[in-house]
């Protein structure tokens, strides 16, 4: 997500922060901000936009000083602007904090430093934390960070700087990654390795819960109770290219892998501590309208759009209201049927796809009430729309869209409750166990994700197909959908998802000895109905690749290979189904030599129609 930086040393810390940032700019942001203590202030300079305009505006001025911190932003917690930039600071300018992820607490902590006089400038989660510093500090820099540690809740890495405490910056990380690079006579703190791999290879990685004090002659590692950890030092070996994709080929299989990840963070924060029931705050439409919504329309482009079909499925089935769901450049064209109680829900990881825009506004036009489901703060779609809903999964820099999918997928079933309990259309045991299952989902995601070799093979085995299949009923159709897309868009194989039932319909034609076929088969209510259409491509010699649940035994019997991913309530498996998919696409441009980060012909976000 953001990108964070600190330096403590004899060096220029401004040179230090502002080429690191630089290094993390692939990672995508809004804004960029530095402070540096000049031995006896901190001053802090930042600036909505590109890096090159934070440094336009400093110019020659550049702060002087030998300890700072340097934060890019990508926004979740208020539009990008000058003011919700970091560094953030006190009240009196003594601390100040870069901070990466989201402080779920922030609105209770902010209620009670405002009643104790505490002057907020940002709508930032992140600028609760210099002024319980604040709150906290009397005389013990590391006391008064353990004090803030132990009173957040959520996900983050931060960087504590104090003007009181010269040569000393503290930092420490929960759920999202920070690292400190050992330096000679000087050390470094990233959020990223890209960052310090030009001033050294020698790191320590932090862990969850711990918290480092970090001096220009050493690092003091210890947990939040203030007992030392031991650590050892990670030597990287990866090249500069390597280190920005996280050691991993390609961005695409880095945000396959940061699944789980983004999962979490489209959760934290939405669901009730006791799991009882779903929570969005952002969303502020009186009761009454939400009762009174007669038609919803979800509409999107490409992966969005699939992501758009499941959501229609989970808002019918779980708050009985009707949906269709569009193309984007269909609907702005097909006239319709819109009043003042039609939903039009719009679905974009970018914000800016103008036929998604474009959608929006005509549905605006026609008197609908509209939300965004997007996972970038203040873009074009955001600032349209009456409503958002973020997903958070942390900018996706592959064409080929993966972690975007599976947050809005999350999404779609936060929405789907939501609107259930408002309108009670679900059982209060029903809203329960779906809402305990999406807590488990991270985990199993985890767990599809580490065996991959199976799935190494097939891509190998069957990477040189020029035509492949993908078979599925009910959400398994869906998921089809996506999987076949991912195919063709990055191997370039031509790859067709049916509906298993309509298969007779005219494709069955098509199958052929030694057809790849990929049949998910993960839907209970519709397993037998699937497994007949399965027994009618086996019958022309098709090739069958299952995708079934773990607990599922019969599958094999009827297919030549299967691949499975963890059990879980059949509403909640494509979320897992999909995964594999991914994976499956991945390896099989891989096979075919393709750029899989750069596919031919197509664009990230597309801002023409
Ligand atoms: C492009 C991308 C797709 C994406 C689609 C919609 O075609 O290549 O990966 O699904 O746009 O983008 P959006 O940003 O609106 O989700």
């Amino acid at each position: 997500m953001c990108g964070i930086v600190g330096y403590v040393g004899d060096g220029e810390a401004a040179r230090f922060l502002l080429e690191g940032l630089t290094k993390l700019e692939y990672r995508g942001y809004d804004s960029a901000g530095i402070a540096v203590f000049d031995g006896e202030k901190i001053r802090v300079e930042k600036s909505v936009g590109r890096l090159a305009e934070l440094k336009e505006k400093l110019g020659d001025n550049i702060p002087v000083g030998t300890m700072g911190i340097g934060h890019t932003r990508w926004a979740t917690h208020g539009r990008p602007s000058d003011l919700n930039s970091h560094p953030h600071t006190d009240c009196a300018g003594d601390f100040v904090v870069v901070h990466n992820g989201i402080i779920e607490n922030y609105l209770a902590l902010k209620e009670e430093l405002i009643k104790k006089g505490h002057k907020f400038l940002s709508e930032t989660d992140t600028e609760v934390l210099p002024h319980l510093l604040e709150e906290f500090y009397d005389g013990d820099f590391e006391a008064a960070v353990r004090e803030v540690l132990r009173r957040i809740e959520g996900s983050y890495s931060i960087v504590f700087m104090s003007r009181n405490d010269p040569g000393k910056l503290i930092c420490s990380k929960q759920d999202n990654p920070l690292v400190i690079g050992l330096g000679k006579g000087e050390n470094f703190i990233a959020s990223d390795i890209p960052a310090i791999i030009a001033h050294t290879r020698r790191t320590y990685i932090l862990s969850d819960g711990e918290m480092a004090v970090v001096t220009k002659v050493g690092v003091a590692i210890m947990n939040y109770a203030g007992v030392p950890v031991r650590k050892k030092v990670f030597e990287v070996n990866w090249n500069a290219e390597a280190a920005e994709k996280g050691g991993f080929e390609h961005f695409m299989l880095k945000e396959i892998h940061e699944q789980p990840k983004a999962v979490r963070a489209t959760l934290s924060g939405r669901i009730e501590k006791d799991g009882s029931a779903v929570v969005l705050e952002e969303l502020s439409w009186d009761k009454a309208f939400l009762n009174d919504v007669r038609k919803i329309f979800i509409v999107a482009c490409g992966t969005a759009y699939h992501a758009g079909l499941v959501g229609k499925y989970y808002i019918e089935n779980m708050a009985r209201i009707s949906v269709e769901c569009d193309i984007a450049s269909e609907f702005r064209y097909r006239s319709p049927i819109i009043d003042e109680h039609t939903l039009t829900i719009v679905v974009s990881q970018s914000g800016e796809t103008i036929d998604t825009l474009a959608a929006l506004k005509e549905a605006k036009r026609l008197g609908s009430k509209t939300l965004a489901v997007t996972n970038v703060v203040g873009s074009s779609i955001a600032r349209e729309a009456d409503q958002v809903v973020y997903t958070w999964a942390g900018p996706e820099i592959a064409v080929a869209s993966t972690k975007a999918y599976t947050t809005q997928l999350i999404v779609m079933l936060l929405l789907g409750l939501y609107m259930a309990q408002i309108r009670d259309s679900l059982p209060k045991e029903r809203i329960e166990e779906l809402v305990n299952g999406l807590k488990e989902i991270p985990t199993q995601i985890s767990r599809t994700l580490e065996d991959v070799d199976p799935i190494k093979t097939f891509a190998r085995r069957y990477g040189f197909n020029e035509h492949v299949f993908f078979i599925g009923r009910s959400l398994d159709y869906d998921v089809a959908l996506e999987g076949s897309l991912k195919l063709k868009e990055i191997s370039y194989i031509h790859a067709e998802a049916y509906a298993a039932g309509e298969l007779k319909h005219g494709t069955l034609a098509l199958i052929v000895d030694s057809l790849p076929v990929i049949a998910i088969a993960t839907q209970k209510s519709v397993y037998e109905k699937t497994l007949s259409n399965i027994k009618e491509v086996k019958a022309r010699d098709a090739v069958v690749i299952g995708i079934a649940s773990d607990t599922d035994t019969e599958l094999e019997k009827y297919v030549d290979h299967v691949i499975k991913v963890p059990e879980t309530d059949e509403m909640l498996i494509p979320l897992l189904a999909v995964v594999p998919l991914q994976l499956l696409a991945y390896y099989a441009a891989i096979t075919r030599g393709c750029d899989v980060d750069k596919p031919r012909n197509l664009a990230k976000s597309v801002t023409v129609e």
